[in-house]
């Protein structure tokens, strides 16, 4: 039994509420004022739910619905539920960027689960940065845990057409800029694009990562796709809150789901839905909170030979709520396993393999997702790029980039820093043309600092009036994963940690060439000495604070960004009482 009393002793939980005494009155008494009957400390699993819900967080914003289903499962399944919040980071609205407390929200997380009387924990995200944040704190706990996604919003339908988070969002701006469109017309598209609860429904970042936490195995079939608003959400998150006091008695832990056969699932998998790229640096961070292996050479080696199969934005036309009626992820799982590119035997928290949950799926809609045999795209995993001027890597995601600037050579248009850019595009007198490579500094991990999602920088107006929609972007930014274009991203080191980026100038001949995963500047290392001589680093953007701790303490896009010191994990030891 769940709650049998031998078992029990051995729980986690039972460090707090299976105490006699001062200390047992203490960790009791005060839960029992909700009208906690003391039957419920006798040792079941008492089961964390990590409520990412926040107004400011409004891809969040019915999470509280979403956790009573989850904790109905809980108690049908003999557990006991404790509802928590943790940081939420909202993507549009938190300045400068969500990504700056990514890791304190981590943070915030896995202190939470560590110092409360705990035995498994069900993860509510949905917007970007939530997913990792809340899979990143809790793996450097390692309890029993499952991730339940919000869910995508409807499709946004404008005018008789799809419009799509991000996607449109630029689409709809460039148009504003070249005079395409009214701002009445704009401000009416604000509306259409975003009309049900649930995060952005194109195959952004909250996507992405939500069709990451079911390709890892942490969240049960079905997980990335479901609408936010279909009965199905809520099934899932009920059923999470069963399987969750399971996993407690069988003692699944994280790290039994999360293995290296997992993570590759997951880079096929994201190569195979043209996944965003800052799942690489997400991945990579969790990889590296559970002493997993896996390097940016990773996502190049396993994503090779894996094609897009879904027809979705920012890539395709379609939205998240076609690709739930088409089948879903488990359709692409299935692919990829008929390919031969699925390590199928990886477990997952349905307590049955990856295989098993998918091997059945069936495909509704071959346009929405296509077959390897068919793909969508071919050969578009994520590109890995080296070269003097990424040592330590960048990376481009082929599936959104223009195919004729994937091999290019061309002048350097360089921005010092995002203030330099937004001071100089609109300059008519700025010298830019078809041919040029633009470049932007200082908006890596240190400089920005949080990496910004800046690194598709919109082109000059008299280029788009040009009807140019394209030019070579390269940055050590992030990009939003609902953006498109041929734009490199994430180059290691940083140009404000010194790195071959803070030495380029403008009109220095600059070579991309993606099918040899090459990134060159062509200057002479004798130049490139003098520059680096007079080099001076930026000054750090905060004295104080934790912004102050995060740039000093953040790691490279190529190994995460996660801070230093929370690398690996510190486990689920009790700690120490307090009286
Ligand atoms: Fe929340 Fe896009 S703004 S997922």
């Amino acid at each position: 039994m769940a709650n049998s009393r031998g078992r029990a002793r051995k729980r986690r939980s039972q460090a707090w509420f299976g105490r006699e005494g001062k200390m047992g009155f203490i960790y009791r008494s005060w839960v029992k004022n909700r009208g906690i009957p003391h039957d419920q400390f006798d040792g079941r699993p008492v089961i964390g739910i990590c409520n990412t819900y926040s107004e400011l967080t409004p891809c969040n914003s019915h999470f509280r619905t979403l956790a009573e289903q989850v904790k109905t499962g809980v108690w049908e399944a003999g557990g006991f539920p404790l509802e928590f919040p943790v940081m939420s980071l909202g993507e549009t609205l938190l300045r400068p960027t969500a990504m700056l407390y990514r890791n304190l929200a981590s943070m915030d997380v896995e202190e939470s689960i560590r110092a409360n009387p705990l035995d498994g924990v069900v993860l509510l995200m949905g917007c970007d940065k939530t997913t990792p944040a809340l899979l990143m704190g809790a793996a450097s706990v390692d309890l029993p845990t499952i991730g339940v996604s919000g869910g995508p919003m409807l499709s946004g339908w404008y005018r008789g057409e799809r419009i799509g988070s991000g996607t449109n969002t630029w689409s709809l701006s460039e148009d504003l800029r070249a005079g395409r469109i009214t701002r009445e017309e704009f401000h009416e598209a604000e509306s259409c694009m975003h009309r049900s609860h649930g995060h952005c429904m194109t195959m952004g970042t909250a996507s992405t990562m939500a069709s990451m936490v079911e390709a890892l195995g942490i969240g049960l079939p079905g997980n990335a796709a479901y609408p936010a608003v279909d009965a199905r959400r809520n099934l899932i998150a009920r059923e999470a809150g069963r399987r969750i006091v399971e996993l407690v008695v069988k003692d699944v832990r994280m790290s039994r789901i999360l293995t290296g056969a997992a993570f590759e699932n997951a880079i096929r998998v994201n190569a195979a839905i043209g996944g965003s790229t800052n799942a690489v640096i997400h991945l990579i961070a969790l990889a590296r909170r559970l002493g997993v292996k896996l390097s940016l050479d990773d996502w190049d080696g396993l994503g090779r030979g894996v094609h897009t199969l879904v027809n979705l934005m920012p890539n395709g036309k379609y939205l998240m709520e076609d690709f739930c009626y088409a089948g879903g992820l488990p359709v692409v799982i299935r692919e990829l396993g008929e390919a031969g590119l699925l390590r199928r035997n990886a477990l997952t928290v349905s307590g049955k393999t990856i295989w098993q949950n998918s091997r059945k799926a069936e495909n509704h809609n071959p346009d929405v997702i296509m077959t390897m045999a068919q793909p969508f795209k071919r050969d578009t995993g994520i590109a890995v790029l080296r070269g003097n001027l990424a040592p330590d890597g960048a990376i481009i995601k082929p599936s959104a980039a223009t195919p004729k600037l994937m091999q290019h050579k061309g002048r350097a248009v360089v921005f010092e820093d995002i203030d330099d850019f937004h001071a100089r595009i609109d300059d008519p007198k700025l010298k830019i043309d078809e041919s040029s490579v633009m470049v932007l500094k200082n908006c890596g991990p240190k400089g920005y600092p949080g990496m910004a999602e800046v690194g598709n920088m919109p082109l000059p107006p008299r280029l788009l009036k040009k009807g140019i929609t394209d030019l070579v972007r390269i940055s050590d930014a992030r990009m939003s994963g609902t953006a498109y274009g041929t734009v490199v991203l994430h180059v290691a080191p940083e140009a404000a940690a010194g790195g071959p980026l803070a030495l380029v100038k403008d009109g220095d001949l600059v070579e991309l060439d993606v099918a040899r995963r090459r990134l060159q500047l062509h200057v002479s290392d004798e130049e490139l000495t003098r520059r680096r001589t007079a080099w001076k680093p930026p000054k750090p953007a905060m004295a104080r604070g934790y912004t102050r701790l995060y740039i000093d303490h953040v790691n490279q896009a190529s190994e995460g960004a996660d801070l230093d010191f929370l690398v690996g994990g510190s486990g689920s030891a009790v700690p120490r009482d307090n009286h």
